[in-house]
């Protein structure tokens, strides 16, 4: 994975020489340990299976199994019954709030008030990492390389079983930590560029860039005001009913039918059925729709 970013010659060197993480950018320890842990396919059940394979770089930090509907967890023909959001950029969703009108969160419905909540939840989902305990994820780490960063990140005795639950908060607050560093926002695609001046739309994306901030009313939602004292980020943080219908293409894998209640099923109350959390439109053309993938093939 090339993930250098260039930044000056003496912290790159810096970095290089005290570190072996997969990033070159000047790292606190807790978002190093952070990086491992998010990249470590070692800690599901079995092995195989991490943060990453589900928010992967490569695919804008969403799943690069594009031929399924959903995602796929590490007990192959185990499925979740939604697809994997992009983990970037999703520092910028504010917690989860009923107050003001219903915004933020994690997860298509909000239900995780923030990163750190989210990032307690895979390693123990069946359809996911499939650890029965939270003592199994810990005890898989002691057995890690970077078990020597844990504790001194986590406190010491990290492995020590009465410390099972502090060290399963550290293992989240971590990976959150992560995920907030500039590997999950970089603002530098081609509409960064024409939004500072620095390049100019081609006429078709001047078209699209028209259509979307005009008649389409793409931005009522995906808000893409430039200049506010926000970074545009596509996304107004609400939830939306857009009458998305039912995917019958999930109920073979799921071996049932289904309909998501989306953020009704979150707050028990069904006047909220079908409404999701607006994503944000980064990096969406890394990870097309289904029929898009299928059919270019
Ligand atoms: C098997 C695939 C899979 C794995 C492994 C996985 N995720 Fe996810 N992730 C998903 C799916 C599916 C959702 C959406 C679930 C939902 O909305 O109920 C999600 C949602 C998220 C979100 C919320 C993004 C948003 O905008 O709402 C974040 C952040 C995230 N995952 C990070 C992680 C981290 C950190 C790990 C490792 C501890 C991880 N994921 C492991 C599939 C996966
Ligand atoms: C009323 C608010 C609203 C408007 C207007 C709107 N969207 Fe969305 N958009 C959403 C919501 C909510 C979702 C997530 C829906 C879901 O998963 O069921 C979404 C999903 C998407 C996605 C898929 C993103 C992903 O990560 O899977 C794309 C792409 C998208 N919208 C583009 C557009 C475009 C282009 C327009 C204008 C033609 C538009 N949207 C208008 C609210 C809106």
């Amino acid at each position: 994975m090339n993930r250098i970013r260039p930044i000056p010659l003496l912290a790159t060197s810096l970095v290089l020489l005290f570190t072996t993480a997969a990033n070159s950018y000047a790292q606190t320890d807790q978002e190093q340990l952070g990086d491992f842990l998010y990249n470590d396919l070692q800690l599901s059940e079995p092995a195989g299976q991490g943060c990453v394979s589900c928010h992967d770089p490569a695919f804008g930090f969403a799943d690069p199994e594009q031929h399924l509907p959903v995602s796929e967890g590490v007990i192959p023909g185990r499925f979740g019954n939604r697809n994997s959001p992009s983990a970037a950029y999703a520092m910028f969703f504010p917690e989860f709030t009923l107050t003001g009108g219903i915004q933020g969160g994690q997860f298509w419905d909000g239900r995780a008030a923030t990163l750190a909540e989210q990032a307690k939840g895979p390693f123990l989902n069946l359809v996911e990492m499939n650890n029965t305990t939270r003592g199994q994820v810990i005890g898989k780490i002691a057995q890690r390389p970077y078990a020597a960063l844990f504790e001194q990140v986590c406190g010491p005795n990290a492995f020590a079983p009465v410390n099972v639950d502090r060290s399963y908060d550290c293992t989240a607050t971590s990976i959150a930590a992560f995920e907030g560093t500039v590997v999950f926002k970089r603002f530098t695609s081609k509409f960064d560029a024409v939004a500072a001046n620095q390049a100019s739309f081609t006429p078709q994306e001047k078209e699209g860039w028209d259509l979307f901030t005009g008649k389409a009313k793409c931005d009522h939602c995906h808000t893409a005001k430039v200049g506010a004292n926000q970074p545009v980020l596509f996304t107004d943080f609400k939830f939306h009913n857009i009458g998305v219908p039912e995917n019958r293409e999930l109920f073979a894998l799921l071996g049932a039918p289904f309909t998501d209640p989306g953020l009704g099923g979150f707050l028990n109350d069904p006047k909220d059925n079908g409404k999701f959390k607006n994503p944000h439109l980064r990096d969406i053309e890394m990870n097309p729709p289904l029929y898009l993938s299928r059919y270019s093939d």
